[in-house]
């Protein structure tokens, strides 16, 4: 469960919105490996909380164009699919209204992760979803596929940055976030109603 005062306020409120419904916005979905629709609408509701500046992902999609539309100055993305960073990129362009994005295209490295480059990033990214890479087939310990991701983001996180890990329904996601809070101490809590999605402090009690 997360203790951190202001992270608090933010999840309980989002999640009272997300409950009433109040959202003005729809969860925009296309093609098959998107997020569930309540994780879509939670993140959308996660959004008009925080008002973050600056936002990240790792596997684009769907959730690029709510992330895009909501990062004041820029959302980032990775993804390695030519074809899905091309149909990303296009989906975009075509809509002048979403704010600044870039989405990178990187080939997964030997580790099976999004290689992150120098000046990629800025600092203080107040949002990160965690939708990737995808799942290659199921994996023990430290070799989990989406292990490493949170550890090659640290540096970059607000004080109070939200990290969202999909697909925690999976006995492997489940064992990241145990890994995560052994070796980086990070809080995180789950909930019925955006059932798959991990809500994480990554700082847990350093802040
Ligand atoms: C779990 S998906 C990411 C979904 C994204 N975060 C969203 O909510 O829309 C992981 C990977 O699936 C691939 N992908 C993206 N869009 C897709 C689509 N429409 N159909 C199938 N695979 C897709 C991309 O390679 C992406 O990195």
């Amino acid at each position: 469960m997360i203790q951190n005062p202001k992270l608090r306020e933010i999840i309980d409120g989002s999640l009272n919105n997300f409950k009433k419904e109040h959202l003005s916005e729809n969860w925009r979905s296309f093609g098959s490996a998107r997020l569930r629709m309540d994780s879509g609408k939670f993140l959308i509701s996660l959004l008009q909380v925080i008002k973050p500046d600056y936002t990240m992902e790792f596997g684009s999609g769907a959730s690029t164009q709510t992330l895009a539309a909501h990062a004041k100055k820029t959302h980032f993305a990775y993804e390695h699919v030519p074809k899905y960073w091309r149909q990303t990129v296009a989906a975009l362009a075509r809509n002048p209204w979403f704010n600044e994005s870039i989405v990178y295209l990187r080939a997964l490295n030997d580790d099976y992760m999004y290689p992150i480059l120098p000046g990629d990033l800025p600092q203080g990214i107040q949002l990160v979803l965690i939708d990737g890479p995808p799942l290659r087939a199921p994996k023990n310990g430290k070799d989990r596929d989406r292990y490493r991701t949170l550890h090659s983001i640290m540096e970059y996180l607000s004080d109070d940055a939200i990290v969202l890990l999909d697909n925690t329904e999976r006995e492997s996601e489940q064992g990241i976030l145990e890994v995560w809070k052994e070796e980086l101490g990070i809080e995180y809590e789950t909930h019925e109603e955006v059932r798959g999605l991990g809500i994480i402090d990554p700082w847990g009690h350093s802040v």
